[in-house]
């Protein structure tokens, strides 16, 4: 499988690259510096240059041809109102718009649950942030293509476990990285589970028999 990851060189991005590669599958992406694109060349990935806040659909289409699928996991992590408003809404949407016309299949979103953070009395640029987050989601949502929108809780950087529970809806807890990539890529693996919104959670069940879980 090709996948072409947008945010590759970010923590969960760089996780998937290797789960994937780990399996066998070609990967590419997409990165802000030319620093990051030699560090990716020598592990054998060749990703491109690029700002995802301000390329064009017609920019993205030459870069995600050919690949068969589309995994969107940059962010701005709650910065100012117009970063977000760029990368995880407007980017989002174009690159939809660009698979669409590259003819790429497959495209997973790594969202955020909805209600993450709500007990934090977050400032006005988090509470924007998670608003855009949502509405990205109703907006994959919305697509023709085999959209998976992913959620995970809280990210931390504890090794994985292997364990996961996933499905429509999970308490807002938290999830290693480790696992977040592992299930992503289980999840590329299985075409059968298409057009749903996953939540993730750390829990019980080995990652390969949750992801078969979602199979409907
Ligand atoms: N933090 C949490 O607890 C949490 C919880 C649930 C979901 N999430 C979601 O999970 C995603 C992945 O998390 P993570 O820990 O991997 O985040 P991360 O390490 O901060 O990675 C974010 C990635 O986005 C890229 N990026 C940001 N702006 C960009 C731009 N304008 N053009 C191109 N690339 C850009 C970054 O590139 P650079 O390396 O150049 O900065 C980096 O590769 C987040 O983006 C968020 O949507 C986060």
């Amino acid at each position: 499988m090709k996948v072409f990851v947008i945010g590759i060189s970010g923590a969960v991005g760089g996780l998937l690259a290797e789960e994937l590669t780990g399996r066998g599958d070609v990967v590419s992406g997409l990165v802000r510096r030319d620093d990051q694109r030699a560090a990716l060349a020598s592990r054998h990935i060749e990703a491109r240059v690029g700002d995802i806040g301000v390329m064009t659909a017609d920019q993205l289409v030459p870069l995600l041809s050919g690949f068969d699928a589309v995994v969107y996991s940059a962010g701005s992590n709650g910065g100012s109102r117009a970063v977000t408003d760029a990368v995880d809404g407007e980017g989002v949407v174009r690159t939809l718009e660009a698979a669409g016309r590259a003819g790429v299949t497959r495209f997973v979103l790594v969202s955020v649950l909805p209600e993450a953070g709500r007990e934090l009395h977050l400032d006005d640029d988090h509470e924007h942030y998670f608003a855009v987050k949502k509405l990205t989601d109703v907006a994959v949502s919305l697509s023709d293509l085999d959209w998976l929108v992913l959620r995970p809780s809280m990210l931390v950087d504890r090794p994985g476990t292997g364990r996961v529970a996933l499905g429509p809806a999970q308490p807002h807890d938290e999830i290693p990285r480790e696992d977040v990539a592992a299930t992503l890529a289980e999840l590329l693996h299985e075409p059968r589970i298409r057009r749903q919104v996953l939540e993730l959670n750390a829990g019980e069940t080995p990652t390969a028999l949750a992801v078969r879980a979602r199979i409907r």
